[in-house]
């Protein structure tokens, strides 16, 4: 009954979508287990491109369960219209369940978000305005509305009644800013509950049943290690938890269920948002992974930071996450550099640092210790196996398993379903 837990393993962006679209082949359900739409997981079907945000990336297979486990934070409006999206691309999503437990993100998050980030000013986390963090901070409070709640219009009036009497003083008194009306946003959000009834189910036990019968779960992180609240390069991070472990708690199953974590880890480095970024580069070779990685972000289309592999990061994912194989991805888009730079430690004064650093003032007096190795020129975008590969793509491979300490499974040409090496078959 192989339960597979995938993961980012940087800063989010790593391909997690399309590798779920390819591994979801096999699973007989995809959960998602944290974050919301802050997300962007964008997979590419022959001609076809889907770029999804809330809805796990298995729900172009016709026959998929896909679940949004308690631990998302749902904006149902934005569900609303990616269930739209997908309907007019042909997608049928009869098979989609949403767990009663995950949280509502609200109209107030979202102007929460906005009005605490543009607070902070130089010191912005670069957040994507989905009210991510407000609603976490609302679930954490004890206040926060659950899918549950939103189904009960009794239930749900009162809560937003109540949520409103405390955030409109906050608006109004503090932000300078306006309220929000209770009536307004209760119409507003019942139709929505209306619409969005017939997903509702206790997703826990649903997983735990396809577990029990020996099926195959694989459960879709968003974000990336380093964006983990607790793990990540706080206060630069988002508000869940993108490591293997929040699989647990965000779809309502023990950690001896979980039987393989596979981490999905860019050929390079890239990283949006605001925040330490140890390998940046500002040169050529970074501007040559942003055009030819087309490295803007899926949800926000804000440029990203891009700079040379990191080892210090990925043995950090492979400990905090429990790796037991990785997915290289985006090997393609090293092809043309002349020599490649990979990071494999932290040089402080005199001192070199192997494991990531909890101070961001450490972080800041870090310079990357790199060993270089050659790049390659031929095409690789049409490779089927590890053997096509030239033998200096085959060497940085092999080096990025060594200093990771993790076996890689799948490899990454090209953004289709098609341009995928398999070495592990993980279902
Ligand atoms: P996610 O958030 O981790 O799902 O990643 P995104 O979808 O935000 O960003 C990854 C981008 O790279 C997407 O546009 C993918 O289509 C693309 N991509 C994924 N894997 C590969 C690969 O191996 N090679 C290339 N060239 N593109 C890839
Ligand atoms: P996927 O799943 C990359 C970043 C934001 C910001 C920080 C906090 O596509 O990999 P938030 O809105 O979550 O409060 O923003 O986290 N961020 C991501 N960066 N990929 C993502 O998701 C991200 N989700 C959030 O840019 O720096
Ligand atoms: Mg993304």
């Amino acid at each position: 009954m192989p339960s597979v837990v995938l993961i980012g393993g940087q800063w989010g962006d790593e391909g997690k979508g399309k590798v779920t679209d390819f591994l979801a082949e096999k699973a007989d359900i995809v959960v998602r287990y944290q974050g919301g739409n802050n997300a962007g997981h964008t997979v590419v079907v022959g001609e076809k491109e889907f770029k999804l945000h809330l809805i796990p990336s298995g729900i172009l297979y016709a026959d998929k369960t896909c679940i949004i486990g308690n631990g998302v934070v749902i904006d149902p409006a934005v569900l609303i219209q990616e269930l739209e999206y997908l309907a007019e691309k042909g997608i049928n999503t009869d098979n989609l369940r949403i767990s009663e437990r995950a949280h509502i993100i609200m109209p107030y998050h979202k102007r929460l978000d906005e009005v605490i980030e543009e607070g902070k000013g130089a010191g912005k986390i670069g957040t994507t305005k989905r009210g991510i963090g407000p609603a976490y901070m609302d679930k954490a409070a004890r206040v926060g509305i659950r899918f549950v709640d939103l189904l009960d219009k009794e239930v749900f009036s009162t809560l937003v009644k109540s949520n409103l009497e405390e955030k409109n003083m906050l608006f109004t008194k503090i932000y300078d800013t306006e309220g929000f009306d209770a009536d307004a946003v209760i119409e507003e959000y019942t139709a929505y509950a209306d619409r969005l009834r017939k997903y509702a189910a206790d997703t826990s036990i649903l997983i735990y049943d396809v577990l029990q019968a020996g099926d195959n779960v694989l459960f879709e992180g968003a974000q990336g290690t380093l964006l983990d609240l607790d793990h990540g390069t706080y206060p630069y991070v988002t508000s869940s938890h993108p490591i293997a472990g929040a699989a647990c708690i965000g779809a309502g199953l023990g950690p001896t269920e979980i039987n393989k974590v596979i981490g999905i880890i860019k050929a390079y480095t890239t990283r949006v948002g605001e925040g330490p970024f140890p390998t940046e580069l500002e040169n050529e070779a970074g501007q040559h992974l942003a055009a030819k990685g087309h490295e803007f972000g899926t949800t926000t289309g804000r440029p990203r930071r891009c700079g040379w592999f990191d080892a210090v990061i990925s043995r950090y994912t492979a400990r905090t996450s429990g790796l037991t194989s990785m997915a290289i991805t985006k090997l393609d888009v090293l092809t043309g550099l002349d020599t490649l730079r990979i990071c494999t430690g932290y040089k402080r004064g005199n001192e070199v640092i192997r494991d990531f650093p909890a101070s961001l003032k450490v972080l800041a007096e870090c310079e990357p210790v790199y060993e270089e190795m050659p790049g390659w020129t031929e095409d690789i975008t049409n490779a089927a196996r590890f053997d096509d590969l030239p033998e200096a793509a085959q060497n940085y491979l092999n080096r990025l398993s060594q200093l990771t300490g993790v076996p890689i499974a799948i490899i990454g040409v090209g953004s289709r379903r098609s341009q995928t090496l398999i070495l592990d078959n993980l279902f």
